[in-house]
């Protein structure tokens, strides 16, 4: 089976950016492939290539009954905002609101090298920026307000998946995603 173990804050490669791919072979389809099925396994509504321990850009999507998949994404953001809980299967159990861009249109390739271009409100944007968030090394306590992320915290702390979590830092690009 396929389906990887999914890598939890305070692993190093979840703050390590993600090289570009540039060959499209059988190796990364099967990279997509394992991504779907941890992601349905888990279940996620997505997953990024760093969170089973791989430094590429290529994350996969559920969102909407969707199964998707995005290969070197770059976004482009509304500056509409939308604010919610969100989550992230490399931290099990915590949700806290994470404010974020309400539409996105993000291009890439898929797995086979041609162009695709994904658009989306609500959810989809939600994890779409979410997602590209993980290959640049950037995660979603990065995008919390103070009171949500020192909740945030606080809850990743008491977690019980957590034993002896490093000290963290929290990253100082906070609007680096934008730059995508
Ligand atoms: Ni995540």
């Amino acid at each position: 089976m396929p389906i990887k173990d999914i890598r939890l804050f305070g692993d190093p490669v979840l703050r390590t950016p993600a090289d570009e791919v540039t060959v499209f072979d059988k190796e990364l389809r099967q990279l997509v492939t394992d991504l779907q099925e941890t992601m349905l396994e888990a279940p996620g509504a997505g997953l990024a290539a760093p969170q089973i321990g791989v430094g590429l850009r290529v994350f996969t999507y559920w969102v909407d009954d969707v199964l998707g998949h995005l290969v070197n994404p770059r976004l482009d953001l509304s500056d509409e905002v939308q604010d919610g809980e969100e989550g992230c299967l490399s931290f099990p159990g915590v949700y806290y609101d994470t404010p974020r861009a309400l539409r996105v249109v993000a291009k890439g390739q898929d797995q086979y090298g041609g162009p695709l271009t994904l658009e989306g409100s609500d959810l989809l944007a939600r994890c779409i920026q979410h997602e590209t968030d993980h290959l640049d090394g950037i995660l979603f306590i990065d995008r919390m307000d103070r009171d949500q992320r020192k909740l945030a915290m606080k809850a990743i702390r008491e977690a019980d998946w957590t034993g002896a979590v490093p000290q963290v830092k929290v990253s100082p690009h906070a609007t680096f995603g934008k730059a995508l």
